[in-house]
């Protein structure tokens, strides 16, 4: 899938998903692309656990607590910790929403679907899901995010128009 194709084409799926496997090929290429995205002072403060065992991704699910995400054949966790940078900023924020977008983008380029699980796992389920794959405590589980083939179609959140919110040449110019 071309890179604009797959811009336009991401959107967060939460539904049931096909029952058919994701390769760890696939799996392995989709967290490349995390690994690949840029990090404030290249300090690369993201991990990433890529999850394909059927018992650990279907726990994964129930701690997340959602009947739809039992049906995800993959599961990838997105792992960060604060770290100082030399200019006295931790950039890890960035960091991991950088490398959430590759992953995005690269799960729907390979024709599967996903959601950013962040404001629903923070707190005590991100740190049973880490406790399950064995995350180090000093690390904090940022995202879960449920993979596979969609079964059902896409549903589309409400953006603002273009005009709202881009402009050539000066604020609320020319758009
Ligand atoms: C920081 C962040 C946290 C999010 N947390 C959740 C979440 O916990 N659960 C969920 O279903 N979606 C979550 N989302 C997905 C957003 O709800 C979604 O991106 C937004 O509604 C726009 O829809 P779209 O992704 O289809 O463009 C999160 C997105 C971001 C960027």
């Amino acid at each position: 899938m071309e890179l604009m194709e797959a811009i336009r084409a991401r959107k967060s799926y939460r539904n049931q998903f096909e029952d058919t496997p994701v390769p760890r090929n696939d799996l392995r290429e989709i967290l490349e692309a995390g690994v690949a995205a840029p990090s404030g002072c290249n300090m690369q403060t993201t991990q990433f656990i890529g999850v394909d065992d059927p018992v650990l991704v279907k726990r994964l699910a129930e701690i997340y607590g959602k009947e739809w995400a039992l049906t995800a054949p993959a599961a990838i966790l997105v792992l960060t910790k604060e770290t100082m940078s030399p200019s006295g900023v931790s950039y890890h924020i960035h960091d991991y929403s950088a490398a959430m977008e590759n992953l995005l983008l690269a799960i729907t380029a390979k024709g599967y679907a996903s959601v950013w699980v962040e404001g629903q796992i923070r707190g005590e389920r991100a740190r049973e899901m880490g406790r399950l794959l064995g995350v180090p405590e000093e690390l904090t589980v940022a995202v879960y995010l449920p993979v596979g083939v969609p079964a059902k179609p896409m549903a589309e959140a409400v953006k603002k128009p273009f005009e709202e919110r881009a402009w050539f040449n000066g604020y609320q110019k020319e758009s």
